[in-house]
């Protein structure tokens, strides 16, 4: 494989393991979610990733927020925003006006595949860099050099559940930092933090725990993926 950015993961997850709820909202994970976690994580990387389900129905800005990370950022001397990625196999119905594309001054790249056709393909040059990675599903080691080559050191992936668990099937994640909430959301559907088609025995991943942070109502694990 030719080279990669190094990869990290930073998820909240309620309790029993949710990244939303049965609705698929983007809802707290704890009973004081205050996203300072993800926020302190974004100032250290070059790019921010999410699945395609979780633009479409987050469409998350991915700004770096706060005085304070603006002037970590500009002391580590990185750019004040982020280059924003996302994967989505069929962008068909994708809306090119939402907090994604519009805000920031950042880069946009749009990884998908030959299910998305050539005029929508069209239409999102003109708001982000677009890769035709794949017939069905996008070529994630592919993406990855490609975001490389484009000058991204250092990917945080930010979900959601199908996303990780593609990731973590092609050994492509370094670094875990999951926070875990005190709620319980429940449903048997819901986006769970590794959902896919699952590990068999044995080729579950392992991690090593690096760090744990107890909060009053969320914990924080570092974790390194071992490989
Ligand atoms: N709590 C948190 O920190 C957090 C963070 C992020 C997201 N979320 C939540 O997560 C939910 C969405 O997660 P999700 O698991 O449904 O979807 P997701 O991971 O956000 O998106 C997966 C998408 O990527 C596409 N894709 C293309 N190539 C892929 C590949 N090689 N591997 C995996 N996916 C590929 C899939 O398309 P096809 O399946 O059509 O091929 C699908 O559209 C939302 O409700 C959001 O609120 C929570």
């Amino acid at each position: 494989m030719k080279k990669r950015p190094f990869v990290f993961l930073c998820t909240g997850m309620s309790l029993d393991g949710k990244l939303s709820n049965y609705k698929k909202e983007c809802v707290p994970i704890s009973s004081d979610d205050d996203r300072d976690m993800l926020y302190d994580m974004r100032v250290f990387a070059d790019a921010a990733m999410v699945g395609g389900n979780t633009l479409k129905l987050d469409d998350p800005g991915l700004m770096i927020k706060g005085e304070k990370r603006i002037k970590q950022r500009m002391k580590l001397k990185k750019p004040l925003d982020l280059v924003k990625v996302s994967v989505i196999s069929n962008a068909n119905d994708l809306k090119i006006d939402g907090d994604f594309f519009t805000r920031g001054s950042g880069e946009k790249v749009i990884f998908t595949t030959k299910e998305t056709s050539n005029k929508k393909v069209e239409e999102l040059r003109k708001k982000a860099k677009v890769f035709v990675m794949g017939e069905k599903k996008v070529n994630l080691k592919k993406a990855l050099e490609t975001l490389y080559e484009l000058g991204v050191k250092k990917l945080l992936v930010e979900g959601g559940g199908e996303l990780i668990f593609s990731l973590l099937k092609d050994n492509l994640v370094d670094e875990i930092n999951l926070k875990i909430g005190n709620l319980i959301i429940g449903g048997r559907g819901t986006t769970t933090f590794c959902d896919g088609d699952g590990f068999g025995i044995p080729s579950f991943k392992k991690v090593k725990f690096v760090k744990i942070i107890k909060k009053p109502n969320y914990l924080i694990l570092k974790l390194k993926v071992i490989k």
